[in-house]
């Protein structure tokens, strides 16, 4: 604890300094809101790794396995709420007038926090799209269930197949979202938040801000080898670090 205060307080003074600030999230944000990581302990259902399971070869091979795997993501999410993580960013996207939060994850815990200016790498969970991208059908619609009566569901529009709202390795990001991840790369802090690092382009992020200026900073209980080319590494859960480093910003 007196380490992590150690390297808490100089962060808060930036912090408190700092005009914009750009927050990069991975799936340890969420950790201790339940929801389970991709890598490391938990992160294997059923002896799947997640990176078979979430290719379009994937769902073409079987989509009622793929369809399997998120249904039991969206009703395992669906009862988790936003942690202490959250709730401080949260409070920072209202505080800084130039903030963005750049989130990997597709879980909608940010959002439900009430985070402002997301910017979803990834996708959603919580949307929907027709699988052979029907004309008649939005691009991506809500649909909120965590049970569904036929898996995987079917297309309203078509009677096609329905995959979820996410990007799958191997698809391009939308170019809009990357637009929104490039400008927010110019800012004077970057803190990447509880991801292995090893995801594209997401991993090059970080690295990118730091080239360009920003004090980057790294929070997360393991150390992913990207951490030593970073300004800053706390090696601490997500939820304890920020609820430390919102404190110490407000006692400054
Ligand atoms: P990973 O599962 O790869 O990494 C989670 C990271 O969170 C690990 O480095 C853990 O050490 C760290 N961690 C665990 N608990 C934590 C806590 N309480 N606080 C902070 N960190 C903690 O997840 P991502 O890096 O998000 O892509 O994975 C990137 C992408 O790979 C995902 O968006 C997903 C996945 O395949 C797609 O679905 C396209």
């Amino acid at each position: 604890m007196a380490l992590l205060a150690a390297l808490v307080a100089p962060l808060a003074e930036l912090l408190s300094a700092a005009t914009r600030v750009t927050v990069l999230t991975g799936a340890g944000v969420s950790a201790a809101s339940g929801v389970p990581t991709f890598r490391g302990a938990g992160g294997l259902w059923k002896q799947h790794r997640p990176e078979s399971l979430t290719t379009a070869e994937a769902f073409a091979r079987d989509p009622a396995l793929a369809w399997e795997w998120y249904a039991w993501r969206r009703s395992t999410i669906a009862a988790c709420r936003p942690n202490r993580a959250h709730e401080v960013i949260s409070g920072w996207s209202r505080h800084y007038a130039d903030f963005t939060l750049i989130t990997q994850n597709v879980d909608g815990l940010h959002e439900a926090a009430g985070t402002r200016r997301v910017v979803r790498m990834h996708g959603s969970l919580w949307e929907l799209q027709c699988s052979d991208r029907c004309a008649a059908a939005p691009a991506r619609w809500e649909d909120r269930r965590a049970d569904f009566v036929e898996l995987p569901p079917r297309c309203p529009h078509c009677d096609g197949l329905v995959r979820p709202g996410v990007v799958w390795f191997g698809e391009s990001l939308d170019t809009e979202v990357m637009k929104q991840c490039e400008a927010a790369l110019d800012c004077d802090l970057f803190l990447t938040i509880g991801t292995s690092s090893v995801v594209y382009p997401a991993a090059s992020l970080a690295p990118e801000a730091k080239r360009r200026g920003a004090y980057t900073v790294e929070i997360n209980p393991e150390a992913p080898p990207a951490s030593a080319t970073l300004d800053l590494a706390i090696q601490a859960p997500a939820e304890v670090a920020l609820d430390a480093l919102d404190r110490s910003a407000r006692a400054s």
